[in-house]
């Protein structure tokens, strides 16, 4: 089995349940029993999962609930009367359940993947206390326009945390848009791939019209050491959204932020059904750059999607990478 790639796998034309229950099983030995049983049957992902669901109360956060958390920091305001908003951030070692019954040792930020979504207005200062908890170096490098000393990197600023140490990093936030945060200490591709990253979103001075606004980190899991992922999704669990749909209201204007960290792949994308959506690179713009239903995005890029929804129903949002749907990277909005 030690052999056997999840490519190999797929392309060999095994059933694709078994396919995974394979894969996952050798991921971690034992423990996976309940998959195997559920191999054989035809289609859907809820064959495979058999109603077992991920212990999202033993992870420490639940995806239905990351989607729609923005967080603000403290907020205050400095004498100049600009405000100020601070948060704590902390690197932690994790075990984190990404699929029923795999076990995944994260490296995260506040214990969560992805780390918080810290939101601010387009001119606010911004301070990060980073406490590094974990057994390993770490940094936080954010996107944006900042002083080189604040930059996250090695042999910059603070460079590199020590486990037990700490640093805060303080810059304005700018440009308005949708950016991103992770860490930057090599190996690089394993920092980010652990777990290190969250969604960094810079309202513009004159703000965006009300929508139902969700965010979603594209990601993806190395289970077995082999730089390929098993497991992919937005929000980190695989299938949640499949799961318990995302619901929206008819006619509501929904926006996502919508972020790329997958590692190890080259390309990844969002697949929107019954739908088009107007789409904004980077969020720096207010002109659509596209009307569309899919969108291809690197790692590290980033956009902007609104639509409303027409009909009541289930409609289908996904990787149009089929490999990476099969493995995790699907869910539903549910519309009433
Ligand atoms: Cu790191
Ligand atoms: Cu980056």
């Amino acid at each position: 089995m030690s052999a056997l790639t999840r490519r190999s796998l797929i392309a060999g034309g095994l059933p694709l349940l078994g396919a995974r229950g394979a894969l996952l099983h050798a991921s971690k030995a034992g423990g996976h029993a309940g998959m195997q049983s559920h191999a054989g049957h035809d289609g859907g992902h809820a064959n495979f999962r058999g109603g077992v669901a991920v212990d999202h109360a033993g992870n420490g956060f639940d995806p239905h609930e990351i989607v729609r958390d923005f967080d603000w920091g403290k907020t205050s305001r400095l004498p100049n009367g600009r405000v100020l908003r601070e948060w704590e951030l902390h690197a932690l070692d994790h075990e984190i359940e990404i699929m029923p019954g795999v076990s995944f040792a994260a490296w995260t930020y506040n214990g969560r993947i992805p780390g918080p979504t810290l939101r601010a207005r387009e001119g606010d200062r911004l301070r990060i206390t980073f406490a590094n908890g974990s057994d390993h170096p770490h940094t936080i490098h954010f996107h944006g326009v900042h002083p080189a000393e604040q930059d996250g990197v090695p042999g910059l600023g603070a460079g590199e945390i020590p486990p037990g140490g700490s640093t805060v990093y303080e810059f304005d936030a700018l440009p308005a848009g949708l950016h991103l945060y992770h860490c930057h200490v090599r190996p690089l591709a394993e920092h980010i791939a652990k777990g290190l990253y969250g969604a960094f979103i810079i309202d513009p001075a004159d703000a965006r019209e009300e929508a139902d606004e969700l965010v979603m980190v594209m990601n993806g899991f190395d289970t077995n050491f082999d730089r390929a992922n098993e497991v992919y999704a937005a929000n980190t669990i695989g299938f949640a959204y499949m799961d318990r749909p995302i619901t929206v209201r008819l006619g509501d204007l929904v926006r996502v932020y919508l972020v790329n960290v997958l590692e190890y792949d080259l390309i990844n994308s969002f697949h929107l059904h019954g739908n088009l959506f107007d789409y904004f690179p980077t969020g720096t713009g207010k002109t659509p750059s596209e009307h569309t239903d899919t969108v291809m995005l690197c790692q590290g890029q980033r956009g902007i999607l609104e639509w409303r929804f027409a009909y009541p129903g289930k409609y289908m949002f996904h990787a149009h990478q089929s490999e990476f749907t099969e493995l995790g990277w699907q869910g539903f909005f549910e519309v009433a």
